[in-house]
């Protein structure tokens, strides 16, 4: 018993959850999936299927009997192959020995990144509107989420002077998630310069999330490590989900210097020990012979893209045209509504899916996410009752 006649088994649960919203997404889905008819650009991952060769190299995996834990690491095959895809697209070198780790998808490297760096009250700076993960994330580490603005006037593009403006005594990190969920926004070079020099003013960590890397549309997307001087403070996390339409495989990894590569394997050796061995060879064939099914699906979603930016501008909800990911951002403003509101309403008016961008942070608000992960009928058939919405309520 303390001193105050309380005891730790009185709070059974932890009370940093306390400080962790329900996610404004799920709220979506609930109403969604209770109703028939709906039209979803509210989706959040591939709608292709794993192309087969990569879930024939996890069926041959089985068949071959490989059901044991790999390394703590990962299979050292698929961190050499690793090393050669990111030298080869993002022109940045990581010795596949020591600095890289196979992680269970993107999601548990961006927890090592944090747990391992972050100490009680350390903050961490965020663009706002961010991927929904990032702040429930840094407060299960222990730290503080620093959400710096973010708007349209910018493309949703973080800028260094805001980052800056929001460094105090207590600034760790900053972690930057580009090509951006929900926006789609990514960083242009001389901006992500900038940051860097930022990041080395006042010695913080970046922690940089490229999930998205490779769908870009018609730019190149600068990965955050390759800005010269950047490597041995920058923790690069991605992963294999939104690339090579593995979601449900949960494989991603980790690439930084060794001292942050040795801290999050003390904690990943204890927590999870390794990525499922047969995942890890379905990755290593998508990095072996994948690049044509990347073109493919690429292609595709830029067709999409073009049909849902240009439907949603004609239609009086203003879009900037995103160059990444696979997500639109367009204004509600039109109609006078909150994003909450506006997509409440779109779902029970006209069932058609989207995301509130108030989901994405306070940032967010005024506008909505729409996903073009769905095939171009059904962007088609959401635009046509989507004007019909906008008819009705501007
Ligand atoms: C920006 C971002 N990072 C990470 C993730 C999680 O990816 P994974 O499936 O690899 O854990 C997502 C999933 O939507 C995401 O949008």
């Amino acid at each position: 018993m303390s001193s105050t006649g309380t005891r730790a088994s009185d709070n059974i649960i932890n009370k940093n959850l306390e400080m962790i919203s329900p996610s404004g997404i799920r709220k979506f889905f609930d109403i969604l999936f209770s109703l028939d008819g709906v039209v979803s650009l509210g989706i959040g991952e591939p709608d292709f299927i794993t192309p087969r060769h990569i879930r024939d190299a996890a069926t041959y995996a089985l068949e071959k009997g490989y059901t044991m834990y790999s390394s703590n690491y990962g299979l050292l095959e698929l961190r050499q192959e690793l090393a050669q895809h990111l030298k080869s697209h993002f022109h940045v070198g990581y010795d596949p020995e020591k600095e890289i780790l196979i992680t269970v998808g993107t999601s548990q490297g961006l927890d090592l990144a944090l747990r391992a760096t972050i100490n009680p009250g350390d903050e961490v700076i965020i663009p706002d509107p961010c991927y929904v993960a990032y702040s429930p994330c840094i407060v299960l580490a222990g730290g503080v989420p620093v959400p710096v603005l973010t708007g349209i006037e910018n493309n949703f593009s973080i800028k260094a002077s805001d980052i800056e403006a929001h460094i105090t005594s207590r600034t760790k990190s900053i972690l930057i998630g580009y090509p951006s969920n929900p926006t789609g926004a990514i960083v242009p070079l001389d901006e992500l310069n900038k940051i860097a020099e930022v990041a080395q003013k006042y010695n913080l960590v970046v922690i940089s999330d490229e999930v998205y890397s490779r769908l870009v549309y018609g730019v190149t997307n600068n990965c955050f490590p390759s800005i010269p001087g950047t490597m041995d403070k920058t923790i690069l996390i991605g992963g294999f989900s939104k690339t090579y339409a593995m979601t449900g495989w949960r494989i991603g990894y980790v690439a930084a210097d060794r001292k942050f590569i040795e801290a999050m394997t003390r904690i990943h050796q204890y927590t999870m020990l390794c990525a499922p061995i047969m995942v890890q060879m379905a990755a290593i064939e998508a990095l072996k012979h994948g690049e044509d099914d990347i073109k493919m699906m690429v292609n595709e979603y830029d067709k999409r893209r073009h049909l849902l930016v240009n439907g949603l501008n004609t239609i009086g909800l203003s879009c900037f045209e995103p160059s990444g990911a696979f997500y639109t951002f367009p204004s509600i403003a039109s109609t006078g509504m909150t994003s909450d509101e506006f997509s409440e309403r779109l779902l029970m008016e006209e069932k058609v899916a989207v995301i509130p961008g108030s989901a994405f942070g306070s940032g967010g608000e005024g506008f909505v996410r729409c996903s073009y992960a769905t095939p171009l009928t059904n962007i088609e058939e959401a635009l046509i009752r989507m004007s019909k919405f906008v008819k009705k309520h501007s």
